[in-house]
């Protein structure tokens, strides 16, 4: 008996602890006014701007997979990794984000700028 008890004390413990790693691991999905505001920003320099529209934008201004322009909740737990991590995710790809974010003409700079521009709230 004792033993059937511990093991639903232990068993309710692992599915609490899974539940927690699984609402950490999954940001809160946008509303439609936040995905609205994503899909409008724009970095203020002219020619990086035209580079995250011809690449980025077609993914990270939508609501999908990839983390939303601009929208914290998606880059807040991203940004512990570190810029160097992030960057080397842009450049040389990660899971479904292609290799330099189908830039084929980005520097790691522009890729550092742009991830900048991407990740902070707006
Ligand atoms: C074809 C779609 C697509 C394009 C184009 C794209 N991305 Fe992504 N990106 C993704 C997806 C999907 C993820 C999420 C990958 C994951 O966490 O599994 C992602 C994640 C990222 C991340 C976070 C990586 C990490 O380690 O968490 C960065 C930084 C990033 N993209 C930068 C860019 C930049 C900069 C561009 C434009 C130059 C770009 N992306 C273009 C789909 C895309």
């Amino acid at each position: 008996m004792r033993a059937i008890q511990l093991s639903l004390i232990l068993l309710t413990c692992g599915l609490i602890s899974l539940l927690l790693a699984c609402t950490e691991a999954t940001p809160r999905a946008p509303t439609d006014a936040e995905v609205l505001q994503a899909e409008a920003l724009r970095p203020a320099k002219p020619q990086l701007a035209a580079k995250y529209e011809r690449s980025c934008l077609g993914c990270h201004g939508i609501r999908g997979a990839a983390p939303l322009t601009g929208f914290a909740p998606a880059w807040v737990p991203r940004l512990t990794k570190g810029p160097e991590v992030l960057l080397a995710h842009a450049r040389d790809g990660f899971n479904g984000m292609p290799a330099k974010g189908l830039c084929s003409d980005c520097t790691d700079d522009d890729l550092r700028d742009l991830i900048q521009f991407m990740s902070l709230s707006q």
